[in-house]
């Protein structure tokens, strides 16, 4: 694993737009995964400048996000479709139809989730997978005890999560309760896992995650058994972290030859 600590948030989403733009001039079909939340937002923007600017194009891409709310009318708002649609998807040249996000709305729920594995299996695989973490250490929407074993699949969000995320919602009451995410065994399929986490606010899931036992009660710890899992993090975010200076001075001193 390899933890890089940037003195802000900016420059931990150019870090990130890098590595997406290295990822998709060489392979311009690549698979990304893509995730919600604050977190990758700044990546997101990057990537979009740079897609105005002319230095990138996602014509070729194909996206799959981590994870969706179940029971919200399709066209919410708070959709985690309407999310990577209004920051990423409608504002670059992805075609539509390239972009997954799991089904919130279907009948069969578990039907979705298996046809969910299914196309990204028929996609190739992630090559690379834009993560955050929760408060508690979750990743997409895997909650603590989530097997590190798991596949796409309904889970239950924790009232702590439910609260995090009220401020996309009117009220806290409107959250669902159910989701729909791909599970930790799936994320760990990816070929490159770039965590992002941003503020004091994740010190302490970050530290856990990185530092800590590998332990379903924390499943950003799962990172641990990625070959390919970098954490890009800014100060605030790696106060916590008892090897940041060893992390820095790693950093510091990479060659130039050798990218994250
Ligand atoms: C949500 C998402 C996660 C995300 C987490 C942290 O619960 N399902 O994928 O990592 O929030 O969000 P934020 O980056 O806003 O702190």
């Amino acid at each position: 694993m390899e933890v890089v600590i940037q003195g802000d948030a900016d420059a931990v989403a150019n870090l990130a737009a890098d590595a997406i733009e290295r990822l998709v001039s060489s392979r311009p079909n690549a698979v990304l995964g893509l995730a919600t939340g604050s977190s990758p937002l700044g990546v997101y923007d990057e990537l979009v400048r740079r897609h105005r600017s002319g230095t990138i194009s996602f014509s070729r891409v194909t996206a799959f996000l981590l994870d969706e709310y179940i029971g919200l009318p399709a066209g919410h708002a708070a959709t985690y479709r309407e999310f990577i649609e209004r920051h990423f998807a409608g504002l670059v040249d992805i075609d539509p139809t390239n972009v997954h996000v799991p089904d919130g709305t279907a009948v069969d729920v578990e039907a979705a989730c298996s046809q969910y594995e299914q196309k990204i299996r028929a996609a190739g695989g992630v090559d690379l997978q834009l993560l955050g973490i929760g408060a508690d250490g979750h990743l997409g929407f895997n909650e603590p005890t989530s097997s590190l074993a798991s596949r796409t699949r309904v889970k239950t969000l924790t009232e702590q999560t439910r609260t995090d995320n009220a401020r996309f919602f009117d009220d806290v009451d409107d959250v669902p309760h159910h989701v729909v995410t791909q599970g930790i065994g799936t994320i760990l399929e990816a070929r490159h896992l770039v965590l992002i986490a941003i503020g004091a606010g994740k010190a302490e899931s970050i530290a856990r995650a990185v530092e800590g036992p590998v332990t379903s009660m924390c499943p950003g710890s799962a990172i641990q058994l990625h070959p390919h899992a970098t954490v890009l993090v800014d100060e605030a975010a790696a106060a916590r972290l008892t090897l940041a200076d060893y992390y820095r001075a790693t950093y510091a001193g990479k060659p130039a030859w050798q990218t994250i």
